[in-house]
């Protein structure tokens, strides 16, 4: 079993990290749009927006360990894509880090302006580091807005993976699922 990426191909951690992530990702935007029309009398009025705070900061904490592998190691080679292509991923996949962790901020900041800490799964709590009422609005709308332009990014490198998949024949998606090719 393969635990580095190397130039062939992406190992164990990357691939769980890769596909958890982006499952619990478009489960947190469901959930956040089902969530803010819920009314008062819901039974889920106050248990759903706290589930969505608490996966969100473990979100947070596995993007950190995430980037740091990915930084640790190195990418798999690029060869099967066009010169255009290659930039494409790259300005997509380096910017998803920037991007989720603005995301999450916005989220947090939100959540704490009333200098109230974030209980997560009543296991740990991370405290409001800014108390500030008026910044409220301003996170809202700015998460808001991360979260439209993440699953908007999210679908086109959806595509582009489909593609590569299906018309170009290329290994990028087996390779993010089951790893390396054997031979290589
Ligand atoms: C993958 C990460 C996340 C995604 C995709 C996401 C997505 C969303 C979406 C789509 C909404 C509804 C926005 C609207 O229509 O007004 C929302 C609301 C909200 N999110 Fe997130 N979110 C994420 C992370 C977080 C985090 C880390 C926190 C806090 C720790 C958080 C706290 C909130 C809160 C409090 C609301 C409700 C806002 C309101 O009542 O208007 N979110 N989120
Ligand atoms: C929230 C959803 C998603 C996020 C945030 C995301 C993010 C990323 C990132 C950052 C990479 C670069 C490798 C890394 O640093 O881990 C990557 C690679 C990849 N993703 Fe996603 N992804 C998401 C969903 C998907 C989906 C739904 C598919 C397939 C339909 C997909 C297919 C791939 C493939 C095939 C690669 C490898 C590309 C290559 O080898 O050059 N991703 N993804």
């Amino acid at each position: 079993m393969q635990i580095n990426d190397t130039t062939a191909g992406y190992g164990l951690p990357t691939r769980v990290f890769h596909w958890l992530m982006a499952v619990a990702i478009v489960g947190m935007y469901a959930l956040g749009l089902w969530m803010v029309d819920l009314n008062y009398y819901s039974p889920y009025y106050q248990s759903a927006p706290n589930l969505h705070r608490s996966v969100g900061m473990l979100l947070l904490i596995a993007l950190v360990l995430r980037f740091g592998w990915r930084l640790a190691n190195r990418s798999p080679s690029d060869d099967e894509l066009s010169p255009i292509e290659r930039i494409a991923a790259k300005i997509v996949h380096w910017g998803f880090y920037p991007l989720l962790f603005a995301l999450m901020l916005s989220g947090y900041l939100m959540s704490t302006a009333d200098g109230r800490p974030i209980e997560v799964f009543n296991w740990f709590s991370v405290p409001a580091l800014i108390h500030d009422k008026g910044m409220e609005k301003t996170a809202g709308e700015i998460h808001e807005f991360l979260a439209n332009l993440t699953m908007l990014i999210v679908l086109l490198h959806s595509l582009a993976a489909l593609k590569h998949h299906f018309f170009d024949r290329a290994r990028t998606l087996v390779r993010m699922w089951s790893g390396p090719a054997k031979d290589q």
